[in-house]
């Protein structure tokens, strides 16, 4: 397993272009099986969750191409409705499939996904909304069987989880009758996922909005789709400028997708342009303290929070963060603590006291974007930090170091000794 090594102190400049959106990019990949025949995907980031996803989509008969940003699924050998534990403990969204299989087949298996490093993340929103729509599922050494013939159904989310609307749409597009989600998730990549539906054939209304209206048909066509840039690699960068200074422009990246972690990175003392080619954010000297609450889109991403804690634990003064989507989000704190961060948490608040500066230290990246916060807090420490567990970084970012080294950042990888020899 690899580790990076980061070198603080040097601030980044340059231009970095953002890629296309992971967590778009998994659900369009799923939602192709709705269609019998080539779907071409335009700006998929090489990265080792696609990569799984596209193991999923082989595993059930699909035959994938992966060309530089190009991905290219033909579902028309397509056998199998199951997708197993071995993949889905790798990446929970392989469950995404469950959707899409009901919908063209009326039956498909996944594996139960285990807990996680941010929390037990239960799927009893996506299940108990195909319940409504017709679908019985049985429980059966550890997987989860599914059948039934979609029927339309109103289904009122308890909480607007992203891969339950995701699911429950993919569903509903081929179900019979209209199926209503309210309290549906807003976030950019359900309405990239709606867009690409629509396009395939499926009636849909008001993606994006609280409430999704969808009126099943009966056959989808294979398209050719671009994914949207990913707004937390975008964010990611825009913080690591924040914390470790400096002036780059985030080619690709839209402001529209942003608004409030941008505004707060406002508030903390960047300065912050629309170019017509992506945003420009420039940053000199320690940030000041901000307070943020993650909540769904239009919120403040969780995604972001892990980045944003590192920025501000070098920050001058006090800021409080609050984390309101997952309930274990906060376990990488211990890790920054370690380079000599402040931080405190309670519950679902933490304190963080900014402190003049870090010192590099041996850490772990505990998920994708602790792991991004690990590198975020190495870049403004002295000396140098040693990322371990480097594989989840991976999972989500292309080119990571590629991309930091570019803009001058002190960065490299090395291949980690087993403990076994150590
Ligand atoms: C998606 O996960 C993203 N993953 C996550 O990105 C992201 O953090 C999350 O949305 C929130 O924005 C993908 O898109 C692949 P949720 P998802 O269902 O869909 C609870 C990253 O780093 N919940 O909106 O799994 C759940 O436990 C990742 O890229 C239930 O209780 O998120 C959590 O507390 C990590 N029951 C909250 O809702 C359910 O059936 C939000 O989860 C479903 C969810």
């Amino acid at each position: 397993m690899d580790k990076l090594l980061i070198t603080g102190g040097h601030p980044l400049n340059g231009v970095v272009r953002i890629g296309g959106a992971k967590n778009s990019a998994l659900k369009l990949m799923a939602a192709s099986l709705l269609a019998d025949g080539r779907t071409v995907l335009e700006n998929v980031p090489r990265i080792a969750d696609c990569s799984t996803m596209v193991e999923v989509l082989e595993h059930l008969g699909a035959a994938v191409r992966w060309d530089d940003g190009t991905v290219d699924i033909d579902t028309s050998g397509v056998h199998s409705q199951e997708a197993p534990y071995e993949l889905v403990q790798r990446m929970r969204a392989s469950i995404i499939v469950l959707g899409p299989l009901l919908a063209r087949y009326g039956r498909a298996t996944v594996a139960m996904p285990g807990g996680c490093n941010i929390g037990s993340r239960k799927i009893d929103l996506h299940t108990r909304g195909l319940e409504r729509m017709g679908v019985t599922f049985e429980h059966e050494h550890g997987y989860l069987k599914a059948t039934g013939q979609l029927r339309g159904a109103v289904v009122s989310l308890d909480f607007p989880s992203v891969g339950a609307t995701e699911n429950l749409m993919m569903a509903a597009v081929g179900a019979r009758g209209t199926t209503v989600i309210e309290n549906a998730a807003r976030e950019p990549e359900i309405a990239d996922l709606a867009d690409f539906l629509s396009e395939m054939g499926a009636r849909i209304e008001g993606a994006g909005t609280t409430t999704i209206e969808v009126e099943g048909v009966d056959s989808f066509s294979p398209v050719r789709h671009r994914v949207i840039p990913d707004r937390v690699e975008s964010g990611t960068f825009a913080i690591a400028v924040c914390a470790a200074g400096g002036d780059v422009l985030l080619r690709d990246a839209r402001s529209d997708h942003l608004d409030l972690p941008l505004s707060k990175l406002g508030e903390a003392g960047a300065e912050l342009h629309d170019e017509p080619d992506g945003i420009r954010i420039r940053m000199e000297g320690r940030p000041r303290a901000v307070d943020f609450v993650t909540l769904p889109f239009p919120g403040f991403p969780t995604d972001l929070q892990p980045q944003m804690m590192a920025m501000l634990s070098v920050a001058r003064g006090t800021s409080i963060a609050t984390e309101n989507v997952f309930e274990s989000r906060f376990m990488f704190v211990d890790e920054l603590n370690r380079m000599g961060a402040d931080i405190r948490t309670e519950g679902h608040h933490a304190v963080i006291r900014g402190v003049e500066r870090l010192s590099g230290a041996p850490v772990r990246a505990l998920d994708i974007r602790a792991g991004a916060a690990m590198a975020i807090a190495a870049l403004a420490a002295e000396g140098v930090t040693e990322i371990a567990d480097v594989y989840h970084v991976d999972r989500g970012y292309q080119d990571f170091e590629a991309k930091l080294s570019a803009l001058g950042a002190e960065v490299r990888r090395e291949q980690e000794r087993s403990p076994a020899y150590t």
